[in-house]
Protein backbone atom coordinates (compact mmCIF):
# COMPACT_ATOMS: atom_id res chain seq x y z
CA UNK A 1 0.00 0.00 0.00
CA UNK A 2 1.77 3.46 -0.69
CA UNK A 3 1.28 5.90 2.12
CA UNK A 4 0.05 9.43 0.96
CA UNK A 5 0.18 10.39 4.38
CA UNK A 6 3.34 13.03 5.14
CA UNK A 7 5.94 12.65 7.79
CA UNK A 8 6.26 15.55 10.04
CA UNK A 9 9.99 15.91 11.71
CA UNK A 10 9.57 17.93 15.17
CA UNK A 11 12.84 19.20 16.41
CA UNK A 12 12.45 19.30 20.55
CA UNK A 13 10.19 17.19 22.47
CA UNK A 14 8.54 19.21 25.37
CA UNK A 15 5.24 19.74 25.83
CA UNK A 16 4.22 21.46 22.82
CA UNK A 17 5.41 18.39 20.89
CA UNK A 18 3.54 16.62 22.69
CA UNK A 19 0.54 18.68 22.27
CA UNK A 20 1.03 18.30 18.40
CA UNK A 21 0.79 14.32 18.54
CA UNK A 22 -3.03 14.38 19.21
CA UNK A 23 -4.02 16.53 16.20
CA UNK A 24 -1.41 14.25 14.13
CA UNK A 25 -2.62 11.38 15.13
CA UNK A 26 -5.81 12.14 14.17
CA UNK A 27 -5.08 13.67 11.15
CA UNK A 28 -3.15 10.17 9.73
CA UNK A 29 -0.43 12.52 9.70
CA UNK A 30 3.09 10.24 10.65
CA UNK A 31 4.66 12.59 13.08
CA UNK A 32 8.80 11.66 14.23
CA UNK A 33 10.46 13.93 17.10
CA UNK A 34 14.24 15.21 17.76
CA UNK A 35 14.65 14.43 21.22
CA UNK A 36 17.62 15.41 23.68
CA UNK A 37 16.25 12.89 25.75
CA UNK A 38 14.18 9.94 25.50
CA UNK A 39 12.78 10.77 28.61
CA UNK A 40 11.50 13.90 27.08
CA UNK A 41 7.94 14.78 27.24
CA UNK A 42 6.65 13.82 23.39
CA UNK A 43 9.46 11.48 23.62
CA UNK A 44 7.72 9.67 26.48
CA UNK A 45 4.89 8.60 24.01
CA UNK A 46 6.46 9.42 20.08
CA UNK A 47 7.93 7.82 17.96
CA UNK A 48 11.76 9.61 18.13
CA UNK A 49 15.25 9.39 17.93
CA UNK A 50 17.23 11.12 20.60
CA UNK A 51 20.51 13.80 19.37
CA UNK A 52 21.37 17.23 19.84
CA UNK A 53 20.03 19.67 17.84
CA UNK A 54 22.69 21.95 17.66
CA UNK A 55 24.77 19.10 15.09
CA UNK A 56 23.61 19.21 11.68
CA UNK A 57 24.84 16.38 10.63
CA UNK A 58 22.67 14.59 13.31
CA UNK A 59 19.54 16.89 12.64
CA UNK A 60 20.26 16.74 8.82
CA UNK A 61 20.01 12.69 9.01
CA UNK A 62 16.78 13.01 10.70
CA UNK A 63 15.28 15.51 8.61
CA UNK A 64 16.08 13.19 5.55
CA UNK A 65 13.58 10.94 6.95
CA UNK A 66 10.77 13.24 6.92
CA UNK A 67 8.76 15.29 4.31
CA UNK A 68 8.75 18.59 6.46
CA UNK A 69 10.58 19.61 9.46
CA UNK A 70 9.45 22.14 11.89
CA UNK A 71 10.56 23.04 15.52
CA UNK A 72 9.02 23.54 19.34
CA UNK A 73 11.54 25.63 20.95
CA UNK A 74 13.78 28.48 19.88
CA UNK A 75 17.21 27.24 20.91
CA UNK A 76 18.37 25.41 17.47
CA UNK A 77 20.92 27.18 16.31
CA UNK A 78 19.95 29.62 12.94
CA UNK A 79 23.23 27.67 10.87
CA UNK A 80 21.08 24.27 11.51
CA UNK A 81 18.54 25.39 9.89
CA UNK A 82 20.42 27.15 6.91
CA UNK A 83 22.43 23.81 6.45
CA UNK A 84 18.86 22.17 6.67
CA UNK A 85 18.05 24.66 3.77
CA UNK A 86 20.61 24.16 1.76
CA UNK A 87 19.99 20.34 1.91
CA UNK A 88 17.08 20.78 0.05
CA UNK A 89 14.75 20.24 3.71
CA UNK A 90 11.61 21.76 3.67
CA UNK A 91 11.81 23.34 6.95
CA UNK A 92 9.04 25.86 8.15
CA UNK A 93 9.49 28.36 9.72
CA UNK A 94 12.23 29.06 7.33
CA UNK A 95 15.42 30.52 8.61
CA UNK A 96 14.38 33.84 7.14
CA UNK A 97 11.71 34.24 9.68
CA UNK A 98 12.49 32.50 12.50
CA UNK A 99 15.57 35.10 13.00
CA UNK A 100 12.99 37.13 14.29
CA UNK A 101 11.80 34.95 16.51
CA UNK A 102 14.97 33.87 18.08
CA UNK A 103 17.13 37.54 17.81
CA UNK A 104 15.18 40.20 19.78
CA UNK A 105 17.57 42.66 18.16
CA UNK A 106 16.77 41.88 14.83
CA UNK A 107 13.11 41.81 15.36
CA UNK A 108 12.55 45.28 16.74
CA UNK A 109 14.97 46.20 13.56
CA UNK A 110 12.13 44.42 11.52
CA UNK A 111 9.36 45.79 13.04
CA UNK A 112 10.33 49.58 13.23
CA UNK A 113 7.25 50.45 11.21
CA UNK A 114 4.93 49.18 14.39
CA UNK A 115 4.46 50.63 18.08
CA UNK A 116 7.08 49.15 20.27
CA UNK A 117 9.27 50.16 23.61
CA UNK A 118 12.08 52.10 22.22
CA UNK A 119 15.03 50.05 22.26
CA UNK A 120 19.08 50.02 21.61
CA UNK A 121 21.87 46.92 21.46
CA UNK A 122 24.39 47.68 24.40
CA UNK A 123 27.91 46.48 25.63
CA UNK A 124 28.25 49.20 28.00
CA UNK A 125 26.26 50.71 31.04
CA UNK A 126 27.23 54.07 30.19
CA UNK A 127 25.19 54.05 26.86
CA UNK A 128 21.82 54.10 28.89
CA UNK A 129 20.59 57.19 31.01
CA UNK A 130 17.05 56.22 31.44
CA UNK A 131 16.23 54.53 34.09
CA UNK A 132 13.94 52.32 34.90
CA UNK A 133 14.70 50.33 32.04
CA UNK A 134 14.36 46.40 30.46
CA UNK A 135 17.38 44.54 29.95
CA UNK A 136 16.70 41.51 27.93
CA UNK A 137 19.13 38.86 26.81
CA UNK A 138 19.28 39.12 22.65
CA UNK A 139 18.65 35.13 22.44
CA UNK A 140 17.52 32.36 24.68
CA UNK A 141 15.44 33.91 27.19
CA UNK A 142 12.05 32.21 28.03
CA UNK A 143 9.31 32.46 31.00
CA UNK A 144 11.31 36.12 31.91
CA UNK A 145 14.48 34.12 32.47
CA UNK A 146 16.71 36.77 30.43
CA UNK A 147 14.93 39.64 30.86
CA UNK A 148 15.60 42.30 34.06
CA UNK A 149 14.27 45.15 35.60
CA UNK A 150 17.23 47.63 35.74
CA UNK A 151 17.41 50.84 38.30
CA UNK A 152 20.95 52.00 37.02
CA UNK A 153 24.18 51.80 35.13
CA UNK A 154 25.47 49.71 38.22
CA UNK A 155 22.60 47.21 37.27
CA UNK A 156 23.57 47.27 33.61
CA UNK A 157 26.90 46.66 34.17
CA UNK A 158 26.09 43.39 36.92
CA UNK A 159 24.18 41.78 34.02
CA UNK A 160 26.53 42.91 31.13
CA UNK A 161 29.48 41.14 33.35
CA UNK A 162 27.16 37.70 32.43
CA UNK A 163 25.17 38.60 29.53
CA UNK A 164 26.40 40.43 26.23
CA UNK A 165 25.43 42.13 24.32
CA UNK A 166 21.83 43.49 25.68
CA UNK A 167 18.83 44.70 24.42
CA UNK A 168 17.79 47.75 26.54
CA UNK A 169 14.20 48.64 26.11
CA UNK A 170 11.88 51.97 27.53
CA UNK A 171 9.95 49.87 30.16
CA UNK A 172 6.23 50.51 29.43
CA UNK A 173 4.03 51.03 32.06
CA UNK A 174 1.39 48.77 30.46
CA UNK A 175 -2.59 48.21 31.51
CA UNK A 176 -2.43 44.69 30.21
CA UNK A 177 -0.83 42.07 28.29
CA UNK A 178 -2.13 40.61 25.39
CA UNK A 179 -1.09 37.91 22.83
CA UNK A 180 -2.32 37.30 19.34
CA UNK A 181 -2.08 33.84 17.59
CA UNK A 182 -1.83 33.57 13.64
CA UNK A 183 -1.39 30.94 11.72
CA UNK A 184 0.17 31.78 7.98
CA UNK A 185 0.59 28.68 4.83
CA UNK A 186 3.28 28.80 2.29
CA UNK A 187 1.01 29.91 -0.69
CA UNK A 188 0.03 32.56 1.49
CA UNK A 189 -3.39 31.96 3.17
CA UNK A 190 -3.23 32.87 7.44
CA UNK A 191 -6.01 33.28 9.97
CA UNK A 192 -6.15 34.50 13.66
CA UNK A 193 -7.79 33.53 16.66
CA UNK A 194 -9.01 36.34 18.86
CA UNK A 195 -6.22 38.25 20.69
CA UNK A 196 -5.71 36.82 24.13
CA UNK A 197 -5.48 38.09 27.61
CA UNK A 198 -2.02 36.88 29.43
CA UNK A 199 -1.62 37.35 33.02
CA UNK A 200 2.16 36.99 34.16
CA UNK A 201 3.39 36.90 37.51
CA UNK A 202 7.56 37.12 38.24
CA UNK A 203 7.63 37.05 34.35
CA UNK A 204 5.63 33.87 33.97
CA UNK A 205 2.37 33.68 32.57
CA UNK A 206 -0.05 31.78 34.76
CA UNK A 207 -3.41 32.04 33.09
CA UNK A 208 -5.02 33.35 30.49
CA UNK A 209 -8.11 34.24 29.08
CA UNK A 210 -10.08 33.91 25.54
CA UNK A 211 -11.36 36.51 24.10
CA UNK A 212 -9.16 39.34 25.89
CA UNK A 213 -11.74 41.58 28.30
CA UNK A 214 -9.22 43.93 28.48
CA UNK A 215 -9.45 45.71 25.36
CA UNK A 216 -12.20 46.83 22.66
CA UNK A 217 -13.60 45.40 20.29
CA UNK A 218 -12.06 47.49 17.76
CA UNK A 219 -8.26 47.04 19.73
CA UNK A 220 -8.85 43.90 19.36
CA UNK A 221 -9.49 44.34 15.21
CA UNK A 222 -6.30 46.29 15.15
CA UNK A 223 -4.34 43.70 16.76
CA UNK A 224 -5.17 40.91 14.94
CA UNK A 225 -4.84 43.02 12.01
CA UNK A 226 -1.41 44.07 13.08
CA UNK A 227 -0.42 40.18 13.99
CA UNK A 228 -1.29 39.13 10.23
CA UNK A 229 0.42 41.99 8.81
CA UNK A 230 3.32 40.90 10.93
CA UNK A 231 2.97 37.19 9.83
CA UNK A 232 2.74 38.58 6.35
CA UNK A 233 5.94 40.99 6.53
CA UNK A 234 8.39 38.00 8.12
CA UNK A 235 7.09 35.24 5.79
CA UNK A 236 6.49 33.09 8.52
CA UNK A 237 4.77 29.72 7.82
CA UNK A 238 3.42 27.80 11.00
CA UNK A 239 1.39 29.49 13.93
CA UNK A 240 2.90 32.70 15.26
CA UNK A 241 2.19 34.46 18.58
CA UNK A 242 2.84 37.89 18.38
CA UNK A 243 3.09 39.60 22.34
CA UNK A 244 1.83 43.19 22.77
CA UNK A 245 1.52 45.03 25.56
CA UNK A 246 -1.89 47.68 25.84
CA UNK A 247 -1.65 51.09 26.99
CA UNK A 248 -5.29 52.42 26.52
CA UNK A 249 -6.20 51.95 23.45
CA UNK A 250 -1.65 51.98 21.86
CA UNK A 251 -0.84 48.66 21.58
CA UNK A 252 3.08 48.00 21.55
CA UNK A 253 4.65 44.92 19.88
CA UNK A 254 6.50 42.79 22.78
CA UNK A 255 8.07 39.70 20.99
CA UNK A 256 7.25 37.54 18.68
CA UNK A 257 7.13 33.37 19.18
CA UNK A 258 7.46 31.21 16.02
CA UNK A 259 5.93 27.99 17.41
CA UNK A 260 2.41 27.36 18.80
CA UNK A 261 2.17 28.99 22.25
CA UNK A 262 1.46 29.24 25.89
CA UNK A 263 -1.03 31.78 25.17
CA UNK A 264 -2.72 29.60 22.68
CA UNK A 265 -3.41 26.78 24.61
CA UNK A 266 -6.55 27.62 25.61
CA UNK A 267 -7.61 26.62 21.43
CA UNK A 268 -6.81 22.71 22.02
CA UNK A 269 -10.72 22.81 23.62
CA UNK A 270 -12.19 26.78 22.57
CA UNK A 271 -11.64 26.50 19.41
CA UNK A 272 -12.72 25.05 16.57
CA UNK A 273 -9.39 24.16 15.78
CA UNK A 274 -6.04 23.90 18.11
CA UNK A 275 -3.03 25.66 17.62
CA UNK A 276 -1.08 22.47 17.02
CA UNK A 277 -3.59 21.29 14.30
CA UNK A 278 -3.25 24.65 12.37
CA UNK A 279 0.10 24.53 12.67
CA UNK A 280 0.60 21.41 11.13
CA UNK A 281 -2.04 22.27 8.91
CA UNK A 282 0.32 24.93 8.08
CA UNK A 283 3.41 23.66 7.05
CA UNK A 284 1.54 21.01 5.31
CA UNK A 285 0.15 23.53 3.10
CA UNK A 286 -3.66 22.49 3.46
CA UNK A 287 -6.11 24.01 3.97
CA UNK A 288 -6.39 26.59 7.55
CA UNK A 289 -9.13 25.50 9.83
CA UNK A 290 -11.58 27.67 11.19
CA UNK A 291 -10.56 29.42 14.44
CA UNK A 292 -13.78 30.64 15.42
CA UNK A 293 -14.26 29.77 19.63
CA UNK A 294 -16.46 27.31 20.43
CA UNK A 295 -17.33 28.83 23.46
CA UNK A 296 -18.13 32.28 24.70
CA UNK A 297 -14.81 32.44 27.03
CA UNK A 298 -11.88 29.95 27.51
CA UNK A 299 -9.84 30.27 30.45
CA UNK A 300 -6.45 28.13 30.50
CA UNK A 301 -4.38 28.08 34.04
CA UNK A 302 -0.50 27.17 34.02
CA UNK A 303 0.21 24.62 37.05
CA UNK A 304 3.48 25.40 38.00
CA UNK A 305 5.50 22.64 40.06
CA UNK A 306 5.62 23.07 43.62
CA UNK A 307 5.77 20.95 46.90
CA UNK A 308 3.58 18.41 45.41
CA UNK A 309 5.02 15.65 43.25
CA UNK A 310 2.20 13.33 42.43
CA UNK A 311 -0.36 15.10 39.68
CA UNK A 312 -2.63 12.36 39.26
CA UNK A 313 -4.36 11.76 42.60
CA UNK A 314 -5.49 15.63 42.58
CA UNK A 315 -8.19 14.35 39.66
CA UNK A 316 -10.13 12.72 42.28
CA UNK A 317 -11.21 15.80 44.08
CA UNK A 318 -10.89 17.97 41.29
CA UNK A 319 -12.94 15.79 38.13
CA UNK A 320 -15.37 15.48 41.24
CA UNK A 321 -15.66 19.25 41.93
CA UNK A 322 -16.18 20.02 38.16
CA UNK A 323 -16.49 17.46 35.67
CA UNK A 324 -16.20 20.04 32.73
CA UNK A 325 -12.74 21.24 33.36
CA UNK A 326 -10.15 19.77 30.79
CA UNK A 327 -6.64 18.44 32.27
CA UNK A 328 -3.33 18.47 30.15
CA UNK A 329 -0.27 16.93 32.03
CA UNK A 330 3.20 17.56 30.39
CA UNK A 331 4.49 14.30 32.16
CA UNK A 332 7.76 16.71 33.29
CA UNK A 333 9.92 16.39 36.43
CA UNK A 334 8.34 18.29 39.46
CA UNK A 335 10.48 21.57 39.79
CA UNK A 336 9.49 24.76 41.76
CA UNK A 337 8.27 27.85 39.44
CA UNK A 338 7.79 24.92 36.19
CA UNK A 339 5.05 24.65 33.97
CA UNK A 340 4.11 21.11 34.33
CA UNK A 341 0.67 21.17 33.06
CA UNK A 342 -2.20 23.25 32.67
CA UNK A 343 -5.77 23.43 33.04
CA UNK A 344 -8.67 24.94 30.38
CA UNK A 345 -12.44 25.57 31.26
CA UNK A 346 -14.32 26.98 28.62
CA UNK A 347 -18.16 28.40 29.33
CA UNK A 348 -20.45 31.43 29.54
CA UNK A 349 -19.61 32.65 32.86
CA UNK A 350 -16.63 34.26 33.20
CA UNK A 351 -15.86 34.94 36.56
CA UNK A 352 -17.09 31.39 37.22
CA UNK A 353 -14.72 30.03 34.90
CA UNK A 354 -11.30 31.81 36.48
CA UNK A 355 -12.45 31.08 39.58
CA UNK A 356 -12.42 27.25 38.79
CA UNK A 357 -9.23 27.41 36.42
CA UNK A 358 -7.42 29.47 39.54
CA UNK A 359 -8.87 26.72 42.15
CA UNK A 360 -7.95 23.44 39.98
CA UNK A 361 -4.31 25.03 39.12
CA UNK A 362 -3.41 25.78 42.88
CA UNK A 363 -5.15 22.95 44.21
CA UNK A 364 -3.02 20.53 41.27
CA UNK A 365 0.41 21.76 42.16
CA UNK A 366 -0.84 22.19 46.07
CA UNK A 367 -0.54 25.93 46.53
CA UNK A 368 -3.86 24.80 48.23
CA UNK A 369 -5.27 21.83 49.52
CA UNK A 370 -9.21 22.25 49.52
N1 LIG B 1 9.64 46.93 27.58
C1 LIG B 1 8.97 46.34 28.57
N2 LIG B 1 8.27 47.11 29.45
C2 LIG B 1 7.60 46.53 30.50
N3 LIG B 1 7.57 45.20 30.74
C3 LIG B 1 8.24 44.39 29.91
C4 LIG B 1 8.98 44.92 28.79
N4 LIG B 1 9.52 43.87 28.13
C5 LIG B 1 9.15 42.75 28.81
N5 LIG B 1 8.39 43.05 29.88
C6 LIG B 1 7.79 42.08 30.84
O1 LIG B 1 8.60 40.90 30.90
C7 LIG B 1 7.87 39.76 30.39
C8 LIG B 1 8.81 38.84 29.63
O2 LIG B 1 9.41 39.54 28.52
P1 LIG B 1 9.61 38.82 27.12
O3 LIG B 1 8.30 38.38 26.62
O4 LIG B 1 10.40 39.70 26.23
O5 LIG B 1 10.54 37.64 27.60
P2 LIG B 1 10.69 36.09 27.29
O6 LIG B 1 11.24 35.50 28.53
O7 LIG B 1 11.43 35.94 26.03
O8 LIG B 1 9.24 35.64 27.03
P3 LIG B 1 8.36 34.42 27.34
O9 LIG B 1 8.07 34.48 28.82
O10 LIG B 1 7.17 34.77 26.53
O11 LIG B 1 9.09 33.21 26.93
C9 LIG B 1 6.77 40.37 29.52
O12 LIG B 1 5.70 39.48 29.38
C10 LIG B 1 6.43 41.63 30.33
O13 LIG B 1 5.62 41.30 31.45
MG1 LIG C 1 7.25 36.83 26.14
Amino acid sequence: MINHFPVVGVIGAGQLARMMIAPATALGIDLRIFAQDSRDSAAQIASHVVGDYKNLTQVLEFAQSCDVVTFEHELIPLSVIKGLESNGIKVYPPSSAFIYSQDKAAMRAKLIDFLAPASQVITDASAVNEFPAIAKAISGGYDGRGVWKVNSQADLSEILAHTSPLLVEELIDFDSEIAVMVARSPHGQATSWAPVETVQEDGICTYTITPAQCISPSVAESAQKIALEIAQLVGVVGVMAVEMFVKGDLLYINELAMRPHNSGHWSIEGSVTSQFEQHLRAILDLPLGSPQMSAPYAVMGNVLGAEKSDMYRPYLHLMARNPSLHFHQYKKEVRVGRKIGHITACGEDLVELIQEVQHARDYMSGVIDE
